[in-house]
């Protein structure tokens, strides 16, 4: 087992290395323009600190001492953008937990995969797709594994994938593997650790991995919510977007949002995060509950 850094938090106002970096207003101006240019994260003036911190190890590490230099790096230095994959994983927040905002989860359970059971019953596709857009280290879509897997007993003759995407690609490679630190595992219900995960031995003890069955219903894949097209080829029956947008614009989020509901199904549910409200957005979402919408029919 590979060591994860899985639910992993990036230093904060700090400079774990001692050296201090100053950026100037037209460094951090810069800087806030590409950001919100690759990766849609809008930066207010108070987090400029936190964009030096951030950045400060990737001036270490070329040996940089302005924030310019790197700039410039950035801009014609880096073709294949290789560089600046490795700069947007700093400038991303990535906390999460699994059954976090746990009412999502028993609205799945109790309310949405007996809806799709029940279409199926009367003759629907034994079918499910859903898509955790903004996945982090995987802790929601495996929970949203779980969740299905219960709820529908057997898999047997079910056909369920989970999209589980974000932007960062350390975190796509936390979730591909699958392995968490058993303290981020403690609010999860013994019964599903023990069928759900594999218990780490020797040097791997403290680690649990997600089952490989459980693992083969979640496919981890790379995809910046700003890029146009997304490679997607399918309806969802449910999109969680959860603490995503609280980084974005208003003019983001509306654009998102509206291209976010052109991938549910005509049944499908949209789970945004605790803070997030899309009463502004009623003409696209109807609200249901607390922070599960629905989709409104085009037209
Ligand atoms: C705070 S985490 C939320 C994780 C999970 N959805 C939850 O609620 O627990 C936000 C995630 O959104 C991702 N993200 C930020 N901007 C993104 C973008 N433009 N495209 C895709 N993912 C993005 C970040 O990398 C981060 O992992």
């Amino acid at each position: 087992m590979a060591n994860s850094r899985a639910g992993n938090l990036k230093t904060e106002n700090s400079f774990p290395q001692g050296r201090l970096f100053q950026i100037t207003d037209r460094e951090f101006s810069a800087f806030r323009d590409l950001i919100l240019r690759e990766a849609g994260i809008s930066l207010s003036e108070g987090k400029r600190q936190l964009l030096c911190s951030r950045l400060a190890k990737r001036l270490r590490h070329f040996g940089f001492h302005t924030f310019s230099q790197y700039y410039d790096y950035l801009l014609t230095q880096d073709p294949k953008h290789e560089e600046r994959l490795r700069m947007i994983n700093c400038m991303t927040t990535n906390k999460t937990d699994f059954f976090r905002e746990s009412h999502h989860f028993n609205f799945l359970s109790q309310h949405m995969i007996p809806q799709i059971r029940q279409r199926a019953f009367c003759g629907g596709v034994r079918k499910i797709r859903v898509w955790s857009a903004g996945c982090s280290s995987g802790e929601e879509p495996y929970s949203i594994a779980m969740t299905v897997r219960e709820a529908l007993g057997s898999l047997l003759g079910w056909d369920v994938k989970i999209l589980a995407s974000d932007i960062d690609t350390e975190m796509i490679r936390n979730g591909s593997d699958g392995i968490y630190a058993a303290e981020r595992l403690s609010g999860v219900p013994y019964e599903l650790k023990r069928k759900h995960f594999l218990r780490g031995k020797g040097e791997c003890e403290g680690y649990l991995q997600v089952h490989p069955e459980l693992r083969d219903l979640v496919v981890f894949r790379r995809i910046n919510l700003m890029d146009e097209p997304w490679p997607i080829h399918t309806y969802f029956d449910a999109i969680f977007c959860r603490n995503v947008v609280i980084y974005f614009n208003r003019e983001t989020q509306e654009k998102l949002f509206e291209r976010l509901a052109t991938y549910l199904s005509e049944e499908g549910y949209l789970f945004v995060g605790h803070s997030e409200n899309l009463s502004w957005l009623s003409h696209l979402f109807a609200p249901l509950r607390g922070t599960i919408y629905r989709r409104r029919k085009p037209g």
